[in-house]
C-alpha cells in the first residue's frame, strides 16, 4: 500500500482501509474551493512580495490557480476521496499542471490556518446571504402591513381574545424580530472578520511573512493576533450557528401563524395555491407544506449548532481533527436557513388576507373589556383594580345575554355601577378600541403608520 503523496514522507505503509472511509472531507468541503483559492492567491502574491518566494515561480502558481478554477467552474475538477480534502485536491491538481514548483505554494503555510482562513471566509459569506434572506423577508412583510394598517383583527394572549389590533400590527411584529436577526449576522460578521491565515501549523512561522497584507487582500479588518487561538477558534462557527439557530426560532413562529390563519377555521389568510398541497385522499385539503416545513426545520438548524458545539466542548488547543466536523453543521444550516428564508419571504409575499374574516374573529370574546374598564377610571375615577372588576361584572352579563359589550343594555351596565352613562359606547366598538392605542408602539393607525415610515426608509 503507497503512502501518502502529499505527507508520507516518514511513512513505510499506507493507511488501513477504513481511514479511506473514515478521514476524508472532500465531499463536503469540496464547497470551499472559491475560499481556499483566494487564500492561496493572498499568500503566493505576498510571498513574492516579501521576497519568500521568487516572483517568476509566483507568476507560474497564480496561472496553475487560474486554471484550477476554470477546471472546477467548468465541472472537469476531478475531486479524489483519495485526496482527502479541498486542500489537498487542489495542491495536487497545481503539481499536476506546473510540476514540483507547485510545492513552494505551501511555504509558511500550514493546512491548519489554511482551512481555518477558508472558513472563516464562507462563513462571512453566509452571514451576508442570511441578512440579504432577512431583508427580503422583511421587506415582504412590510408589503403586507402597509395595505392592512387598519385591518382590524383579534390579537390572542394565552391563544385567548385579548384586545383588537390591526394586521399591519402583527406583521410588523416580525418585521422588528427578523431587524434583530439581522442584527446578529452582523454582529457575527464584524467580529468573525480576522485573517487566521500566517498562523501556519500553530506557532506562526520563521518566515518574514506580512500578515497583514493578506488579511487585507481577503478583506479581512485584521490578521488575528494569536497564532494559537487563529487555529483553534470555531466560535466564529457557532455564533453563526447561533444566529441561525434564533433566526429559525423566530420563523417558525411566524410559520406557525400561517399554519393557523390558513386553516379555514381561522381563515385570516389564503395561502396561495403555489404554495399549498392537496391530500391524495381527502380532495378539499390545501395543506399549508411550507409554512410546515420551514416550522419543522428550526429542528435542524438548532441541532446543528448544538452538534457544533459539542464537538469543540473540551478540545484542548489547537488543532484536532475533530474541527473538520465543522463544517457539515454550518453548511447544513446555511443551506436550511436560505432555503427557510426564501420560502417564507415569497409565501408571505403571495398570501392574501381576508379582513372580513378576522373582524368577524375579533368580535367573540369581550375584547374591548380592557376599554370599559380604563374608561371607568378616566370617567369614574375609580382604581384601575376596581374597575377591573366592575367591567368583569359587565362582561359576565353580556356573556349571558349572548351579546357583544356594545350590543348590552345601558340598563345592564348600570346595574352594576350605577355612574356608568351612555358615553362608554363610545369606546366598546373595536375600532374605537384600536384607535386608542396611541401609546408608543401601540395598536392605533396612527402609530403603525410612525412604524412604516420608519421601515420604509431602511427596507425599500
Ligand atoms: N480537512 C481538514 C479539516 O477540515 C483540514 C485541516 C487538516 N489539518 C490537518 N493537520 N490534518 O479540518
Amino acid at each position: 500500500m503507497s503512502t501518502n503523496k502529499m505527507w508520507g514522507g516518514r511513512f513505510q505503509s499506507g493507511p488501513a482501509d477504513i481511514m479511506r472511509e473514515i478521514t476524508p472531507s472532500i465531499d463536503f468541503d469540496k464547497r470551499l474551493w472559491a475560499e481556499d483559492l483566494a487564500g492561496s492567491r493572498a499568500h503566493i502574491r505576498m510571498l513574492a512580495s516579501e521576497g519568500i518566494v521568487p516572483r517568476g515561480d509566483a507568476e507560474t502558481i497564480l496561472k496553475g490557480l487560474a486554471q484550477i478554477e476554470a477546471e472546477i467552474t467548468g465541472g472537469q475538477f476531478a475531486f479524489k476521496r483519495e485526496l482527502e480534502d479541498i486542500h489537498l485536491n487542489i495542491e495536487a491538481r497545481l503539481a499536476e499542471l506546473i510540476g514540483p514548483v507547485a510545492g513552494k505554494l505551501h511555504t509558511a503555510r500550514s493546512r491548519n490556518d489554511q482551512v481555518a482562513t477558508d472558513f472563516r471566509l464562507w462563513v462571512r459569506g453566509a452571514c451576508d446571504r442570511a441578512d440579504q434572506g432577512l431583508r427580503a423577508l422583511q421587506q415582504a412583510l412590510f408589503a403586507q402591513a402597509e395595505k392592512h394598517v387598519e385591518t382590524i383583527m383579534p390579537g390572542f394572549t394565552h391563544m385567548q381574545p385579548a384586545q383588537p389590533i390591526t394586521f399591519g400590527h402583527h406583521l410588523l411584529a416580525y418585521v422588528e424580530m427578523f431587524g434583530r436577526d439581522r442584527g446578529r449576522f452582523t454582529d457575527a460578521k464584524a467580529r468573525m472578520n480576522e485573517s487566521p491565515l500566517g498562523a501556519a501549523a500553530l506557532a506562526g512561522t520563521s518566515f518574514p511573512i506580512d500578515r497583514d497584507a493578506t488579511a487585507l487582500a481577503m478583506g479581512f479588518a485584521r490578521p488575528m493576533r494569536n497564532s494559537m487561538d487563529a487555529i483553534s477558534a470555531r466560535d466564529f462557527a457557532l455564533e453563526y450557528l447561533a444566529a441561525c439557530a434564533i433566526a429559525a426560532t423566530n420563523l417558525s413562529r411566524l410559520a406557525g401563524e400561517l399554519v393557523q390563519w390558513s386553516t379555514p377555521a381561522f381563515g385570516f389568510v389564503r395561502l396561495s395555491d403555489a404554495f399549498t398541497t392537496g391530500s391524495s385522499i381527502m380532495p378539499q385539503k390545501r395543506n399549508p407544506d411550507a409554512a410546515e416545513l420551514v416550522r419543522g426545520k428550526t429542528g435542524r438548524v438548532l441541532g446543528d449548532f448544538v452538534a457544533l458545539a459539542t464537538v469543540i466542548k473540551g478540545l484542548v488547543l489547537t488543532y484536532g481533527t475533530d474541527l473538520q466536523e465543522d463544517k457539515e453543521r454550518v453548511f447544513d444550516a446555511a443551506d436550511t436557513i436560505e432555503l427557510c428564508l426564501a420560502a417564507m419571504a415569497a409565501m408571505v409575499a403571495d398570501l392574501t388576507a381576508d379582513p372580513a374574516k378576522m373582524r368577524a374573529a375579533a368580535e367573540p370574546g369581550f375584547p374591548t373589556a380592557t376599554d370599559l374598564a380604563d374608561w371607568v377610571v378616566r370617567v369614574l375615577k375609580k382604581p384601575f383594580r376596581e374597575a377591573h372588576h366592575i367591567a368583569g361584572s359587565i362582561v359576565s352579563r353580556a356573556e349571558s345575554q349572548g351579546v357583544t359589550l356594545d350590543k348590552l343594555p345601558l340598563a345592564e351596565m348600570q346595574a352594576v355601577e350605577p355612574g356608568i352613562t351612555g358615553e362608554v359606547f363610545a369606546v366598546l366598538s373595536l375600532d374605537a378600541s384600536v384607535h386608542s392605542r396611541m401609546s408608543l408602539g401601540g395598536t392605533a393607525p396612527a402609530r403603525i403608520k410612525e412604524q412604516i415610515r420608519y421601515w420604509r426608509e431602511r427596507l425599500v
